[in-house]
């Protein structure tokens, strides 16, 4: 491979780490890039988080009228913020033994239709994808995470979030599944209201996005219901065909 390609990768790599360009030829092939990521910029301290996001108004509006944040009367926070009750729903880590599930919904082409899931196609990749997830840390700058759904009763799966927060910290975004079985019950948006304040909560996130196809009404309907709104309407690739996006966010509350 020429030089100037492994130099443009580098750069390409180290920036999207929020790294220097100049910094590009330092790492050594054995560097484990996310700890040196953290040492030079560690996580801020959930308390602290915490108390920045603290105003008398940090609500935000919901079809059912502004939703007040559910915040402990202690100082500390917990290390995970789940498991976490979503009203009709609750979040919580995706277990290996969510499987079949999982999987099933995921399989099913109406499900699939307006998204693409990387490294979860075969029941191994899945597996480990599960395993992974389980054990990540929330809300890492650029680090895509999946959080399930459960009903309230058993915790039985039936769908999951994906949640990213920017390299830059100042948004989030989200997408989101449910098995057929749990649509229709309001179960999806109960926990994207809930996933919307946990962003606003433990990072200083000014809004959370959602991206989605035009054609994706009941996604579109699931948005609006929570209080979205789009912002923007551009162009992208979907399975290497040409497509529009339209973008879709809630702004943190003064
Ligand atoms: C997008 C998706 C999650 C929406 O599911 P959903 O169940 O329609 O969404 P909600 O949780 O908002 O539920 C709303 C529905 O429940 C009904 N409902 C019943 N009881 C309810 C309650 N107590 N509270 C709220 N809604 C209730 C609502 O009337 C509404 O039905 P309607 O749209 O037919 O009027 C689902 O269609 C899906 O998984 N799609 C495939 C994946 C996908 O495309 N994801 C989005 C990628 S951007």
């Amino acid at each position: 491979m020429p030089k100037d390609d492994i130099r443009a990768f580098l750069g390409t790599f180290a920036e999207g780490f929020g790294f220097r360009d100049r910094d590009k030829l330092k790492f050594a092939p054995d560097d484990e890039l996310l700890q040196v990521y953290r040492a030079q910029y560690p996580v801020k301290d959930k308390c602290s988080r915490y108390r920045e996001a603290m105003t008398p108004n940090n609500a935000f509006e919901s079809d059912r009228g502004p939703t007040s944040l559910a915040r402990p009367s202690h100082r500390m926070l917990p290390a995970d913020p789940l498991p976490r009750l979503a009203g009709i729903a609750v979040l919580r880590r995706l277990e290996v033994s969510d499987l079949a599930v999982f999987q099933e919904y995921r399989h099913d082409p109406l499900i699939a239709r307006y998204q693409d899931w990387y490294g979860t196609k075969t029941d191994a990749e899945a597996s480990a994808f599960l395993a992974k997830m389980n054990a990540l840390e929330l809300l890492q700058p650029g680090i895509c995470s999946q959080i399930g759904i459960a009903e309230p009763d058993q915790l039985a799966l039936v769908g999951d979030i994906g949640l990213t927060l920017a390299i830059d910290g100042k948004s989030a975004e989200i997408g989101y599944a449910l098995r057929p079985e749990a649509q229709g019950r309001g179960m999806g948006a109960a926990a994207v209201r809930e996933v919307i304040n946990l962003v606003f909560e433990w990072t200083d996130a000014e809004r959370v996005l959602g991206i989605v196809d035009p054609l994706n009404v009941r996604s579109i309907r699931l948005l609006e219901r929570v209080g979205m709104r789009m912002i923007e309407s551009r162009s992208g690739i979907f399975r290497d065909a040409p497509c529009i996006d339209h973008v879709y966010a809630i702004l943190r509350r003064a």
